[in-house]
């Protein structure tokens, strides 16, 4: 339960605080200084005493940052802050009168500011500056530095790449006062502030001067005055130099100087002998193509495949590599059977009748042929040999019509299916050759994985640190 008195010491706590508020004093003034600097105040008014005098503006800017250089575009961009100070005759005050605030922080579009634009603007809303408060001194002098990223044109001259200079105009004057009414002076004698620059990895500035320029034109009395700045950049040459002809030229000698290292020098795998490594990979690489390709497009007319391309990449890589072929399943007993079976098959080449060499048949046939008579037939066909196929006929047929036409007929059957038997065999050939290619662009990818693999990791090892913190 909160006793009586306790409520009475906290109302009593609160009205002490209460009373003690107005003594922070600063906050009235200020206040108080606001409403009678700006409630009599007009933005529209050049803020001067004499009106037949100009307004001094000083004009100045920071040049913080080259963003990029816009060849093809003809652009610059910049990170600008620019510098606008001038003495705005209604800001003044007493010090003294107002609790001692010497200076005020006023949003740039309650005041008065100076309508200065950069004349050679690619921006798309022209104008690119951050408005930033305006300082406001009692003695009434104002400060104003909007930073901004500046879009300007440039006429960029490449004939020397990469050993060009690039003098980029920056142009800045009041929009609509002429000379009379706002007369733009440079703030410092060396042009441009560059002590906050951030330097370029490409461009080297040389410098950045300022010039006033003040015209009359013909038409008008007035003077016009602008103040423009030019940033002299020079193409940094070792940035091309290290970015591309040195690399070039020591990948090319790495590759010969590879060759010379005695194996058992013990180097560690450096990131030249990588880049040796990445080009000797990606020269093989396009040969192992062309050889890939090439197999892809061999056809059986051309191109017989050689037994032991039949055994490596047809049996024994796809069956290391996993690779299967839809109706023939590749596994060590298959690869030991089908090499028993060309055996056996050079074999039975080789006993096949020399009636069936001659003829180019099969021993089938000289059976059906035989019409019962297979034994005779090659006896007596073994001994005499060179007699033509004809005779052979005509000494193993019986002349009935019927039976030379059957004679006819199968010999027709003979050819259609010999014709039929080789369509397939060359198909089989064709599709032998892009398996083959099939296999060893599988085995080049597995092989060309590890050695990439292997190499970054070897590399990213023997290096000090990777992460640089
Ligand atoms: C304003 O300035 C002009 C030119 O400087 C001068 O002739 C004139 O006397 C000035 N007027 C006042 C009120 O100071
Ligand atoms: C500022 O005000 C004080 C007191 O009101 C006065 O003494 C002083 O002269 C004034 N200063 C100026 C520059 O007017
Ligand atoms: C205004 O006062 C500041 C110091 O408070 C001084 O640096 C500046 O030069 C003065 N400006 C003018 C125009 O008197
Ligand atoms: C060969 O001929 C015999 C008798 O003429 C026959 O029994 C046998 O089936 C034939 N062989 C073939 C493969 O046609
Ligand atoms: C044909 O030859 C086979 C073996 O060469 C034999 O088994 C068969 O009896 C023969 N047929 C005739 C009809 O002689």
């Amino acid at each position: 339960m909160v006793s009586c008195e306790q409520v009475l010491a906290l109302l009593a706590k609160a009205f002490v605080l209460i009373t003690m508020l107005p003594g922070s004093e600063q906050g009235a003034h200020e206040k108080r200084l606001l409403k009678n600097l700006l409630d009599e105040y007009n933005i529209l008014e050049r803020p001067v005493a004499n009106e037949s005098e100009p307004l001094e503006v000083k004009f100045g800017l920071t040049l913080q940052q080259i963003i990029d250089v816009d060849e093809k575009n003809q652009l610059l961009i910049t990170n600008i802050w620019l510098s606008l100070e001038w003495n705005d005759y209604n800001l003044r005050w007493n010090e003294s009168e107002y609790g001692g605030v010497k200076d005020l922080r006023i949003t740039p579009n309650k005041l008065w500011k100076p309508d200065v634009l950069m004349y050679n603007s690619a921006d798309e809303g022209f104008d690119g500056t951050f408005q930033t408060n305006v300082v406001v001194k009692h003695n009434g002098s104002c400060l104003y530095v909007p930073p901004g990223i500046f879009k300007s044109t440039c006429k960029i001259d490449i004939t020397w790449f990469p050993f060009d200079d690039q003098h980029c105009d920056m142009k800045f004057g009041s929009w609509t006062y002429d000379g009379n009414q706002l007369d733009l002076v440079l703030n410092s004698e060396n042009g441009g502030d560059l002590s906050d620059f951030i330097t370029n990895g490409e461009w080297y500035l040389i410098g950045m001067p300022g010039k006033k320029n003040t015209i009359v034109y013909q038409c008008c009395p007035e003077p016009y005055v602008d103040v423009t700045f030019t940033i002299q950049i020079r193409r940094r040459t070792l940035y091309y130099f290290f970015n591309l002809i040195v690399p070039c030229v020591l990948i090319s000698s790495m590759a010969l100087l590879g060759f010379t290292l005695p194996p058992d020098s013990g180097e560690k795998l450096t990131l030249g002998t990588y880049f040796n490594c990445i080009m000797f990979m990606v020269a093989s690489s396009v040969v192992l193509t062309v050889v890939v390709l090439n197999y892809h497009h061999r056809t059986a007319d051309i191109h017989e495949m050689p037994q032991w391309i039949k055994t490596v990449f047809l049996q024994w890589l796809p069956w290391i590599l996993g690779m299967g072929r839809p109706g023939k399943k590749i596994t060590r007993k298959t690869i030991l059977m089908n090499s028993r079976m060309k055996e056996l098959e050079l074999k039975e080449r080789s006993s096949k009748s020399l009636l069936a060499n001659v003829l180019d048949i099969d021993d089938d046939f000289r059976n059906v042929s035989a019409g019962g008579n297979n034994a005779s037939m090659t006896t007596s066909l073994g001994g005499g040999f060179m007699r033509h196929p004809t005779t052979i006929e005509e000494a193993a047929m019986p002349s009935s019509g019927t039976q030379r036409d059957l004679q006819h007929i199968l010999r027709e059957l003979q050819f259609i299916t010999n014709h039929m038997k080789k369509a397939d065999e060359e198909a089989e050939v064709i599709s032998d050759w892009k398996f083959a290619a099939m296999v060893v662009d599988r085995f080049c990818l597995i092989i060309f994985t590890m050695f990439t693999i292997i190499a970054t990791v070897a590399v990213l090892l023997s290096a000090p640190h990777i992460i640089v913190q």
